[in-house]
């Protein structure tokens, strides 16, 4: 099985080409593997009018692709309801696998997913705005800020993916911290320490909130960049 967030991926922001979809779905086909599409941030676009990418399962024709996401993106964080599209038998023991667990999830949770899909097309667009316009601040702050990183602006999602000068990142999410704002760096995404020179910037708040952030943030870059890592950084053989 494989896992994949083909969707203004989180945190890099990509969004996987329609090309790329089908050659993946068809690797998965020669593999005999599922794939798990995560579209948690598929509602996600920013006010680009780019057009949508079909989903990861427009391309599946054997039940190979199972698609998830979650309310708590879109509409907010504490609305923990997910979905799984699947096949009919596969969800059938889904449900079934599930039950020992839990039984379900909560039904006033349920009932206030099903009354605000009904108007998801507006929810889309209030969000879309809100983070073109944080997004849009942030980048811009960074940019006066901190104009030695290089980020890509995103088309999607919530968060920025930076990358630094040097690998610094899990003294500056320390140190940054310490001024007031949490970023959590390159190397949790990653395996084996790898990333170190990376940084994950979401910007769900609102832009003056994102801008001060920004300021924080330059401080703590600074405070490290002037004090020499306490000791070397480990090397991977
Ligand atoms: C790709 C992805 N999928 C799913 C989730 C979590 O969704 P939920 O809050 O419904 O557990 C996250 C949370 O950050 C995520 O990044």
């Amino acid at each position: 099985m494989a896992y994949t967030v083909p969707d203004f991926h989180n945190p890099t922001g990509l969004l996987m080409p329609d090309g790329d979809r089908a050659a993946l779905v068809d690797a998965a086909r020669r593999a005999d593997a599922f794939l798990v599409a995560d579209e948690t941030f598929a509602d996600l676009g920013h006010d680009t009018g780019a057009p949508r990418v079909p989903p990861l399962a427009a391309h599946d024709r054997g039940g190979r692709v199972i698609s998830v996401g979650s309310a708590s993106k879109l509409m907010w964080g504490g609305l923990r309801i997910g979905w799984i599209r699947t096949t009919a038998p596969l969800a059938r023991r889904l449900v079934l696998a599930r039950e020992p667990f839990d039984m379900a999830s909560p039904v006033l949770e349920q009932l206030i997913v099903r009354e605000l899909l009904a108007s998801v097309d507006d929810v889309r667009e209030q969000r879309a705005r809100e983070l073109t316009r944080s997004r849009d601040a942030l980048a811009g702050a960074l940019r006066e800020h901190l104009p030695g990183w290089e980020f890509r602006v995103p088309e999607g999602g919530l968060s920025l993916w930076a990358r630094m000068p040097a690998p610094v990142a899990t003294r500056l999410a320390e140190t940054a911290e310490r001024h007031g704002v949490r970023v959590v760096p390159g190397p949790a995404f990653g395996a084996d320490g790898v990333l170190e020179d990376y940084v994950r910037l979401s910007f769900v708040l609102p832009p003056e909130a994102l801008r001060t952030a920004a300021e924080r943030l330059a401080g703590a870059h600074r405070e490290v960049e002037a004090a020499p890592a306490a000791r070397p950084l480990p090397a991977y053989v």
